[in-house]
């Protein structure tokens, strides 16, 4: 079966992208990277693009109409079917995010809908919530909207600054964005009233806690 064809848009360190590449690699897994965009001539991305020998386009965000065009125009040379936000950092023109209703995910350092926008991990922490996370969803023309499709939770720690908490969360994000690729590869998603249903999903029982611990006999229902 042809992999998708799929493009990822950057502006920075590329640590999602080298994931995706990694992903990519193994010639079982359903998608293929055909293009990289970044917004910046200098993103280190653009490095680990072409130390995989993928095709890149610097194309600056000057304006967002320009832009759209000449990504665009690309994307659709290369005929990729799946576009990939990557610490792709602007806001993108509205017929642009229109014109890839559901074929067009993004990556977001919280779980969302809580704390879009930027500095997601320093919301997280000013609010003092034990979980955070990311999330994979596709876009909306809203910043960080959208159906969401996965998210990755990780245990906020005592004492994290944004660094800890932000690598903490970048792990998880290197395991959830090749998952929702994959599936979405796969054929296995659809959005339905703007949620998404994903055939064949493993969903864990999971139950977690943070703190973790044991409740004290003295609370037990069956103690006198
Ligand atoms: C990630 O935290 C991603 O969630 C956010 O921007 C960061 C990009 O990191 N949208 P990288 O460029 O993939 O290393």
């Amino acid at each position: 079966m042809a992999r998708l064809r799929v493009g990822v848009l950057i502006s920075g360190r590329g640590s999602n992208l080298q994931a995706l590449i990694d992903a990519c690699a193994d010639p079982a897994y359903p998608a293929q990277i055909v293009l990289v965009i970044s917004s910046h001539a200098t993103a280190p991305g653009l490095k680990i693009a072409a130390a995989a020998g993928i095709r890149s386009r610097v194309i600056p965000h000057l304006d967002r109409h320009s832009f759209a065009g000449e990504a665009g125009a690309i994307l659709r040379e290369q005929q990729v079917e799946l576009v990939c936000l990557a610490g792709f950092m602007r806001l993108l023109e509205r017929s642009f995010v229109e014109t890839w209703r559901d074929r067009m995910v993004n990556i977001h350092p919280s779980l969302l809908p809580a704390f879009r926008g930027l500095h997601a991990q320093r919301q997280a922490l000013a609010a003092g919530v034990r979980f955070s996370g990311c999330t994979v969803h596709f876009l909306r023309p809203e910043f960080d909207c959208g159906p969401i499709i996965g998210q990755a939770v990780v245990s906020v720690h005592p004492g994290d600054d944004e660094e800890r908490l932000g690598a903490r969360i970048l792990k998880v994000e290197h395991l959830l964005y090749p998952i929702v690729v994959r599936l979405i590869a796969e054929c296995r998603i659809k959005v339905i009233a703007d949620k998404v249903e994903i055939d064949g999903c493993q969903v864990p029982e999971i139950a977690v806690l943070n703190p973790q611990g044991t409740l004290s006999t003295s609370f037990s229902p069956t103690s006198s």
